[in-house]
């Protein structure tokens, strides 16, 4: 038995990264996937793939920080499908901003809305589509919304703000069969890491992924599939018990 199966889940951000190979792997396990993202070309061919594979999704152009787009998407999907079983918060962006009193407000403004903003604004609008049947809601925060980074006060805000957030919701909506935990990657090797360090292949970005390679126990960064096998586990009922909870799954950094 698929673990998803005749599930509908939303996913944030599905466009790359861990967005996309947790999007895959729902459609792989039966989910019908309902795939956000603003990236128009990338999200197309995430879910042109999951299509050519047989497998069932849809492609939702969405600004997780601006609220009427996320309105706008919640019309859709109540008139579409009527209700929602998992919704995974994953949109987000990062970047380096200097020392607080050199780290523009533009920038802090920027990651606030996208990471926490848009945490907030998809999870009200479509919760109600999870009230009456109840579901499970996964947010993607952070090990840096545990512990802090050089240069990046911004990211620490907003992802230390989406571990609590998670933990006000899981209150809030446990009594409706609605349970809402958070993932705490470590470093994954996706796109974001690029707009950190710099590219794989020039010498910023080498050294950063060296460097994180070596504070990792298990010495490498990890990959969006095992990201996305933990989203999986909280989603599906084999979490059932689970609310209200941040698991860390970073290879042992915060160990
Ligand atoms: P990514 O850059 O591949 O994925 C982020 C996705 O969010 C992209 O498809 C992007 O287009 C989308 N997005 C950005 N702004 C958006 C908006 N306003 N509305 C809708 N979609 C938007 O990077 P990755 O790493 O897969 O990031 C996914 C999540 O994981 C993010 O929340 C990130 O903060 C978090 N994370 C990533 C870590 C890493 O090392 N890669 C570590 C810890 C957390």
């Amino acid at each position: 038995m698929k673990r998803l199966e005749g599930k509908i889940a939303v996913i944030t951000g599905a466009a790359t990264g861990i967005g996309q190979a947790t999007a895959t792997l729902f459609a792989e396990e039966g989910a019908t996937v309902l795939a956000a993202d603003v990236n128009e070309e990338a999200l197309h061919k995430t879910v042109s793939t999951i299509l050519e594979n047989g497998h069932k999704a849809e492609a939702f152009l969405v600004d997780v920080a601006d609220e009427d787009s996320v309105q706008h998407f919640a019309t859709r999907l109540e008139k579409t499908y009527g209700k929602i079983d998992v919704l995974f918060n994953n949109a987000g962006i990062d970047a380096p901003g200097g020392k607080v009193h050199e780290y523009s407000t533009e920038l802090f403004d920027r990651i606030v809305a996208v990471d926490l903003r848009g945490t907030f604004l998809v999870s009200k609008y479509l919760i109600p589509l999870m009230l009456a049947d109840g579901g499970s809601i996964i947010n993607t925060s952070s090990m840096s919304g545990r512990a802090a980074d050089l240069d990046r006060s911004g990211y620490n805000a907003a992802k230390g703000g989406v571990t609590n957030f998670t933990k006000a919701a899981a209150i809030d909506y446990g009594r409706q069969g609605i349970r809402v935990n958070s993932i705490s990657p470590g470093t994954i090797e996706t796109p974001l890491v690029d707009s950190v360090a710099g590219a794989r292949d020039d010498e910023q970005g080498k050294s950063f992924r060296d460097a994180n390679t070596w504070v990792t126990p298990l010495g490498r960064l990890g990959t969006p599939r095992e990201i996305a096998q933990l989203v999986l586990f909280l989603a599906s009922d084999d979490s059932s018990f689970i609310t209200g909870e941040d698991i860390t799954i970073d290879g042992g950094i915060m160990a």
